[in-house]
């Protein structure tokens, strides 16, 4: 693994290793990095010859600057992660390289804040989108600009930030760049709960309580075999809002979900009927609020 702080290094190695004929796998992150991260830099290393992770913690995306200040940054530890990774599957690996981009906010916005806004249509208008307003231009920006360094011919994403997938997917359409996107499973604890740097922020209780998320997803996907859409979406609203008044839930925690929308796999627009989903299916994509910490998950149908 090499470091690399500087956007013109970045470029020069890109620009040797493209020289060579050699094929790119772009990771992009904020760091903080768990095994949900490694799983995509895994698969990367696998895939490609040289491998660039970006950790860069890219303020245009927050909206809300107390998340921005809040959101960990752990650079040194996440270094070390990497490292070990690569020493855990030097066997399996057909990269002979992985750069890891770490950028100061100047080195990434040198002329300052970007002005460049993205749309992305309906996609942006369900679920996280009215709910975090330029979040994903923010993201797109961010994304477009490391494509433009490291001029991947693949860019791995995590299915756990599902409507981020369909946001880059629009974005490579507007931008024609030959990227292959590449969707990965989430990786999850061993209860249940989707992996996050979020997870930090959950107390004990909270954390204990957590994985309720994902076991109420799971039953979702069981009853879909027989239930219609609507009452699939109301059985997890009410399952997971009433889940203190059943369980016993530590502190008197509650979970208040923000959305539970059915949607299919790739226009991410709601469907009312199991027949309206298209070749991929249908996902469902969940935001609750645990303890002041916001948990998102999804299930596939
Ligand atoms: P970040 O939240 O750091 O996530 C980086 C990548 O890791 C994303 O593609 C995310 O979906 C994936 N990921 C996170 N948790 C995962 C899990 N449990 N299993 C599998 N994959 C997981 O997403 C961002 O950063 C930013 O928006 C970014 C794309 C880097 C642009 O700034």
């Amino acid at each position: 693994m090499k470091q690399i702080q500087k956007a013109a290094d970045l470029q020069q190695a890109v620009h040797e290793a493209k020289d060579k004929g050699l094929e790119i796998g772009l990771v992009p992150t904020m760091g903080a990095l768990h095994e949900g991260h490694l799983s995509l830099i895994e698969r990367a290393l696998k895939e490609n010859d040289l491998v660039v992770v970006s950790l860069f913690v890219n303020p245009i995306q927050f909206n809300n600057k107390e998340d921005l200040e809040k959101y960990p940054r752990t650079i040194d530890a996440d270094l070390e992660l990497i490292k070990n990774l690569e020493l855990r599957i030097k066997n399996e690996a057909k990269a002979s390289a992985l750069l890891a981009f770490t950028p100061t906010v100047n080195e990434m916005y040198p002329d300052g804040e970007p002005k460049e806004v993205y749309h992305f249509g309906p996609i942006e208008e369900v679920m996280e989108g009215p709910r975090r307003p330029g979040h994903f231009s923010g993201v797109a920006v961010v994304v477009r600009r490391l494509f433009d360094l490291a001029q991947p011919h693949r860019a791995y994403f995590g299915e756990k930030d599902y409507q981020q997938i369909a946001v880059i997917r629009n974005l490579l359409e507007q931008i024609k760049y030959p990227i292959e996107l590449v969707p990965c499973p989430i990786v999850r604890a061993d209860d249940g709960l989707a992996l996050s740097s979020r997870n930090m922020r959950l107390s004990p209780a909270a954390r204990q309580m957590a994985p309720a998320i994902n076991a109420t997803l799971e039953q979702a996907a069981e009853m879909a075999e027989y239930e219609e859409v609507d009452d699939v979406k109301e059985w997890v609203l009410d399952t997971l809002a009433s889940y203190h008044e059943i369980n016993d839930s530590p502190n008197g925690l509650k979970f208040e979900p923000e959305y539970f929308e059915i949607v299919d796999a790739i226009t991410l627009q709601p469907i009312a009927d199991w027949d309206e989903a298209g070749e991929l299916g249908a996902v469902g994509c969940i935001a609750v609020w645990l303890d002041g910490v916001r948990l998102i998950d999804i299930v596939k149908f």
